[in-house]
């Protein structure tokens, strides 16, 4: 068996993954403390375990030096890289909608509309998909200031129990996709590792 590496993103989807990965029958107790340390094995597996930021774990599936990675679809869309994405694990669900100041029309006048974002990619598709042309604004967290500060029409964020929304006077325009946690495998090594690949992704599926 050829040892295989996953980058986990830490934070919002950390603790259900290990659940998973528990209830798969993958021994994760180093992870339970982890200290300051940065690698992980599963004690029970040929498996090394890194825990990095959601961008982080595409760069590194991306170039092969994990094969693996759990991450949300929101990072994936955005990211516009190549692997494979061969699983939804139906956790980490929330969804991208466009929003603004309740009750202002959004579509209303001919005047260029300004979209404040931290995903740039996912707001220019959704609106070249509308044939629109709108001003992109790239904002780094709390969007939902920009439409209250004057700066943008409209946002294009992610939404999960739209408490952010309601507790600043914002409304959803129109949604634009689902996001969940995903599995993306390396292109490489979905052949030079496809036993030990195809045995993992049974188990977690069998799992879910
Ligand atoms: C995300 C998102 C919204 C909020 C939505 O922000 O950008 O602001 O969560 O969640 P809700 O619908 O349950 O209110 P995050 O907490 O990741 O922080 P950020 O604004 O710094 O990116």
């Amino acid at each position: 068996m050829k040892k295989l590496r996953i980058a986990l993103t830490k934070g919002r989807l950390e603790k259900s993954t290990l659940e998973l990965f528990s209830k798969a029958g993958y021994d994760c107790t180093q992870l339970l403390d982890k200290g300051r340390k940065l690698i992980f094995n599963v004690l029970n597996a040929d498996i090394e375990i890194v825990l990095v930021k959601a961008n982080d774990v595409i760069t590194y599936v991306e170039h092969g030096v994990c094969d693996i990675g759990i991450v949300g679809k929101d990072t994936i869309l955005e990211s516009g890289k190549s692997f494979y994405e061969v699983l939804d694990l139906g956790f980490g669900k929330c969804r991208f909608a466009l929003a603004g100041k309740k009750g202002v029309p959004f579509y209303e006048g001919y005047d260029k509309k300004v979209i404040a974002t931290k995903y740039e990619k996912v707001a220019r598709s959704f609106f070249q998909k509308k044939d629109i042309d709108v001003e992109i604004i790239k904002i780094d967290g709390s969007v939902e200031l920009a439409p209250i500060l004057g700066l943008s029409n409209a946002i294009v964020d992610i939404v999960e129990t739209g408490a952010t929304l309601k507790e600043n006077g914002l409304e959803i325009i129109e949604e634009i996709c689902e996001i969940s946690a995903r599995v993306i495998v390396n292109i490489a090594s979905m052949k030079m590792k496809k036993k030990e690949i195809d045995l993992f992704i049974n188990k977690i599926a069998e799992a879910l």
